[in-house]
């Protein structure tokens, strides 16, 4: 069943005050609503009319209405919901059910992770805790009251403030809570446990004085300083940059470790996987410091960006979640490196959002229509939204956009609008015209812009000529021009910048004339990466030689490298295609170019006046994926021996400075996570990944010292990342120890799961499969499916598309497996088999009966049925 979007109605029925009671077991657990309902006069409903509440899975005990109980032929329940007669225009419902949330594995609605409860309601998570319009323009005020054992659930939390609690008979307990703020249903929470408390408060800048606490399982206490201060930072932030500040006097957090996403922003009760809250120097990386610091400013923006001003339907979602991550990525670009923040947004924005823009899973920004919304939670939602409101900024500058983003909060607090009103306040603001960017909303793809340039010496003028064209998607064979900034610079033969500007593109060819040039330059195109697109145009290898060590946009800098490197990749794949598999001679026919390269690298390597974080960055090359996604049919072996070949060779052309590097970059100081040590930690995670790569055995020894000696999770990891692929004593040793440690740490143990799944040794099937027999590991765990399972898929291309199929083989039955625990992340793993279409006709036909295997399981859900079905039709 398919939902579109043009049929959106509003609703015939409003809720405008909730009140809940649960009666907290695991087993069983009652639920009593009393909804306060209204017609909507814009529909004209009144009594008599069908008042149609959403439910799924519960057991209905009764229903009432203004007080008369309904006898079971006035009402019908069927698999969607309730339905009923309105006794009147306005209305008191009172509806009792019971549900389950120990056998609730799905984790939509209520359920117990480890020995807490906890609820996940977006996106329609609402509708399986109680009847209900389960749709985010029905906004109402919550007052939960929350009975529970109270030795096993000291601890009972939902949204808003606390305004009674007691005892009660029989070791149980209550607590009221009331949030003032009208909501969706989706942005409901409800937490109950034993659990532990870390405490610290905010001021804002009108002198509320905000509690801040987070919830963590006893034990975890020392690993939430990390989460606690990213909060304080965001808050702060927010009000500087956005004029917003927080409105209650509480704000919540909660780790629960078994957890379909990343997080959840419910009013004032956020609820987080507990590995993008807990981290402390010997369990955390860097990486994982960054991740924390990005999605606990995230929710909480979400208080504004999506609680304060939410979506009108599911559509829309894009107006939360894209503004969301543009938020949360100018924040850390604040905090830390902007260059390294933009590279890093733009690499994930390659590695997933582009292929699902190019794949048979492409849908704009603001979808057309789904079958399950949660499969909507996607790359293109987030990443490319946020690049749309990136646009907007670009286009009107930080003053101009400010001013939209006042008239949009102004305008619209309180209330559920749609991507149309947030371009609409946008140009009301500046006087501008967002007619055509808007597509950006509704047209799939990825454009892909070439450009030319020329330069006419007596008229000291260049001449720049940029084309755009979008490829058909699903659905979508006719395409647009686009309207998006781009940011030129004109480079000097001394490496300053004669032009740097941005100019607008919006036809499907455009001239761009630059005047008082003084001499023939080099182009930097899309600086910044301004539009989110393709850039087609190969500039010749010294100019982008030229570009890695002179351009002022650091971003162009790193850019210039990939391509570079890219270019050199794939002619040498080619190369290895045809002369039967043999690595060194393909590299051969690219030595000079090579021997270029590696002197530019060297120059960025030995380039003190670059942020260390910078030169990690501009040292990497393209990641499998990424060369994957340039080749059809893709060829993940020819990829994988090419670029285990190249990185041997610029290891050995540069052993010298790696080596000092390394020697360099140690540090005697305690462990900080701020970006400065931790880009030191990352460049010297570079040096030794690329001297181990020169296959020199006293590199190998110098990882496993490493980690045998290093004093935190950042430099272990570094280390056993490298050794992992190794037969080197050094491998077992580590991965025993690391086993012995975190045994009983969920979180941590997890890293050594996805590392085993992510290796290339030749066992590593093998090695998964033994694994998922491991006491720790279970398929109700979605970090644990991701670790093992996922890792597999999506970080180990050379073991996933064996020629004989294995890969997908054990693929394909662990998504039947997990189909019936979990379908919504069995749906959110299935993408990899989708990719059929990349590859040889051999391994398409596997990918594609593996994924016919997924279609024919019996009672597939909804969830994994759209994914794999639209993944073997286009
Ligand atoms: N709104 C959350 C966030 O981006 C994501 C939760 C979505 N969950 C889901 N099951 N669809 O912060
Ligand atoms: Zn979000």
């Amino acid at each position: 069943q398919v939902i579109h979007r043009k049929d959106y109605k509003e609703p015939d029925f409003f809720v405008e005050k909730v009140e809940l009671v649960f009666d907290l077991e695991r087993d069983v657990t009652n639920v009593k609503s009393r909804l306060f309902v209204a017609a909507n006069p814009a529909r004209g409903t009144g009594k008599g009319d069908e008042v149609f509440l959403h439910g799924e899975d519960m057991k209905l005990l009764s229903v009432t209405l203004d007080g008369d109980r309904l006898a079971s032929s006035d009402f019908t329940v069927d698999a969607e919901g309730l339905r009923f007669a309105a006794p009147g225009a306005n209305f008191i419902a009172e509806i009792e059910t019971q549900i389950s949330p120990a056998n609730n594995t799905r984790l939509e609605g209520l359920y117990v992770s480890q020995s807490a409860f906890c609820t996940q309601c977006e996106a329609e998570g609402f509708r399986r805790i109680t009847y209900f319009p389960d749709r985010p323009d029905v906004m109402a005020t919550f007052k939960v009251t929350i009975n529970a054992d109270k030795a096993s659930c000291p601890v009972l939390l939902s949204n808003g403030n606390l305004i009674d609690s007691g005892d009660l008979d029989g070791g149980r307990h209550f607590a009221v809570w009331e949030d003032p703020f009208p909501k969706p249903s989706y942005l409901f929470a409800l937490v109950a446990g034993d659990l532990a408390c870390v405490e610290d408060s905010f001021v804002t800048r009108s002198g509320r004085k905000v509690a801040l606490r987070i919830f963590v399982e006893h034990g975890n206490e020392d690993r939430c300083d990390y989460a606690m201060d990213s909060l304080i930072r965001s808050m702060k932030w927010d009000e500087d940059v956005y004029g917003l500040e927080y409105d209650l006097d509480l704000f919540n957090i909660v780790a629960v470790s078994d957890f379909n996403m990343g997080a959840m922003e419910n009013k004032s009760l956020n609820i987080f996987n507990a590995k993008y809250i807990l981290a402390k120097p010997d369990t955390a990386t860097d990486t994982d410091y960054e991740l924390i610091e990005s999605i606990v400013a995230h929710e909480y923006f979400h208080n504004w960006s999506g609680n304060r001003v939410t979506c009108r339907d599911w559509f829309q979602l894009s107006l939360k979640e894209g503004l969301t991550v543009f938020r949360d990525q100018e924040f850390s670009a604040d905090q830390r490196s902007r260059p390294v923040q933009r590279i890093k947004d733009v690499a994930q924005l390659r590695a997933r959002q582009f292929p699902e823009d190019g794949g048979p899973l492409a849908h704009p920004v603001r979808p057309d229509s789904y079958m399950e919304i949660n499969n909507f939670y996607t790359a293109t939602v987030y990443e490319k939204g946020a690049e749309l409101i990136r646009m907007m900024h670009t286009l009107l500058g930080p003053d101009g956009y400010r001013k939209g983003i006042d008239l949009y909060f102004d305008r619209h607090d309180g209330q559920a609008v749609t991507c149309d009103d947030f371009a609409k306040a946008m140009e009301d603001a500046n006087d501008a015209d967002f007619t055509q960017l808007k597509r950006w909303y509704s047209q799939a793809g990825t454009p892909e812009l070439t450009w030319q340039g020329e330069y006419d010496a007596d008229a000291k003028q260049f001449t720049l000529t940029v084309s755009q064209k979008t490829n058909p998607t699903p659905g979508q064979p006719d395409k647009y021009p686009l309207h998006m900034p781009i940011s030129v610079g004109l480079l000097g033969a001394d490496g300053s910048d004669l032009v740097a500007k941005t100019v607008e593109l919006t036809k499907e060819s455009q001239e761009f004339v630059f005047d008082g040039v003084s001499e023939k330059p080099v182009v930097s195109f899309n600086r910044g990466f301004s539009a989110p697109v393709n850039v087609m145009t190969d500039q010749p290898d010294d100019e982008l030689v030229f570009l890695m060590g002179n351009d002022s946009d650091a971003f162009n800098r790193w850019e210039a490298g990939q391509k570079y490197a890219t270019r050199l990749m794939l002619a040498a794949i080619t190369e290895f295609e045809k002369n039967g598999g043999d690595a060194n001679a393909a590299l051969d026919g690219q030595g000079d170019s090579i021997a270029a390269f590696i002197d530019a690298m060297r120059a960025t390597l030995c380039n003190e006046d670059l942020d260390k974080a910078f030169r990690a960055d501009a040292l990497a090359l393209p990641g499998e994926e990424f060369l994957s996604e340039q080749r059809k049919p893709a060829n993940p072996e020819a990829i994988h021996q090419i670029r285990k070949a190249l990185r041997k060779r610029i290891g050995l052309g540069l052993l010298a400075e790696f080596d000092a590097t390394y020697r360099q970059n140690g540090s005697n100081a305690a462990f900080t996570p701020d970006a400065a040590s931790a880009g030191q930690r990352a460049l010297r995670a570079t040096a030794l990944a690329y001297l181990v790569a020169s296959d020199k055995v006293e590199y190998a020894d110098l990882a496993a010292e490493q980690y045998r000696t290093a004093d935190n999770m950042t430099d272990q990891m570094a280390a056993l990342s490298v050794l992992n692929h190794l037969d080197h004593p050094g491998r077992a040793e580590a991965l025993a120890d690391f086993e012995a440690r975190f045994a009983k740490d969920g979180v941590v143990l997890d890293k050594w799961f996805a590392l085993q799944a992510m290796s290339s040794r030749d066992d590593t099937l093998a090695r998964v499969k033994d694994l998922m027999s491991h006491p720790a590991f279970t398929m109700r765990n979605p970090n644990k499916v991701r670790s093992l399972v996922g890792a597999f898929a999506m970080a180990n291309p050379r073991a996933f598309h064996a020629k004989d199929g294995s890969g997908y083989a054990f693929y394909a039955d662990r998504l039947i497996e997990l189909d019936d625990i979990n379908p919504q992340v069995a749906a959110r793993l299935c993408a990899p088999l989708g990719k059929w279409a990349k590859y040889d006709a051999d391994r398409a036909r596997l990918m594609k009966q593996a994924l016919e295997r997924v279609l024919a399981k019996p009672e597939i859900s909804r969830d994994l049925y759209e994914i794999a079905s639209k993944s073997i039709a286009s």
